[in-house]
């Protein structure tokens, strides 16, 4: 029996007759980064969002870490520690990166936003701050106001805001999009430091970033999931590659980098 922190059986999501993610089964192993790729309108931002409980299913049931967390809300599945990237515009840009962590982490504490406590309280968390954002390369951004940062440097701040929440499964969502080579290196180093003692589930279109992280890897096309394996099995796969291409004729290697 293989450890499962997630496990999805059936998973549907209908939008007024269009069915976005259909019949989805996905096994996620703990401790693994595991990939969901897949062409553009997939389902895959769908199905993050049905496994954060930002959407409720139409079918399907998910369970988490033992627990069916269909019908709960999207707060108790992050207190249970399943936990998405905010998305960059939960970074306050006008206060400090230092700052934005620390809002972070009281509100890992405090539970809801509370801008009235103490100075000196928020200072509490001053260390832990400094520690996650040496984590993520941003020490010497600290004092910096969030909404200065280059691009890829936000994106380390999102993963820090959501490291804050000391995840067991944390979902990315193309972290990567947009960026440049050398930040999108920094961002694969940054995943694979991160992921030590978590599960991370990761949407990815950069597929070198997938060969890079990804343990094991499935692939959703049109709703459905198309294959599943390591990087090697589905990128060897045809229906893969021409869902990829839109071609029935792939050429070999079509999938591969490096
Ligand atoms: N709220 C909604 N109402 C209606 N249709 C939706 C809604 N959200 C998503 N869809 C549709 O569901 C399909 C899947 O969308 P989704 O955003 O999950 O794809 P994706 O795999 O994340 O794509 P991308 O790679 O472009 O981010 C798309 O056809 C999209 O238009
Ligand atoms: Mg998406």
């Amino acid at each position: 029996m293989t450890d499962s922190i997630l496990e999805t059986d059936g998973l549907t999501k209908e939008f007024r007759g269009f069915i976005a993610v259909n019949g989805v089964s996905l096994k996620v192993r703990r401790g693994s980064i595991h990939g969901l790729i897949g062409p553009n309108g997939a389902g895959k931002t769908t199905c993050f969002n049905l496994l954060t409980k930002f959407l409720q299913p139409t079918r399907g049931t998910i369970r988490y870490d033992g627990r069916d967390i269909t019908g709960m809300k999207p707060a108790e599945v992050a207190r249970l520690g399943l936990v998405r990237s905010f998305q960059i515009s939960a970074v306050f840009p006008h206060l400090s990166v230092l700052e934005n962590v620390r809002m972070a982490l009281q509100r890992q504490r405090g539970g809801s936003f509370d801008f009235w406590r103490s100075d000196s309280l928020l200072r509490s968390f001053d260390d832990r701050a400094m520690a996650l954002l040496e984590d993520v390369g941003l020490t010497s951004y600290a004092r910096i106001a969030a909404g200065e940062l280059p691009y890829g440097r936000k994106r380390a701040l999102e993963i820090a805001t959501t490291m804050a929440m000391d995840p067991a499964m944390m979902l990315l969502d193309e972290p990567t999009a947009g960026m440049t080579h050398e930040d999108v290196d920094r961002i694969v180093a940054l995943v694979k430091r991160v992921s030590a003692g978590r599960t991370v589930l990761l949407v990815e279109h950069n597929l070198k970033v997938v060969s890079g992280l990804c343990d094991r890897i499935t692939v959703l096309a049109r709703g459905s999931v198309l294959a599943e394996g390591d990087y090697g099995e589905v990128s060897r796969n045809p229906d893969v590659v021409a869902a990829y291409l839109g071609t029935e004729a792939p050429p070999e290697g079509a999938m591969a980098h490096g």
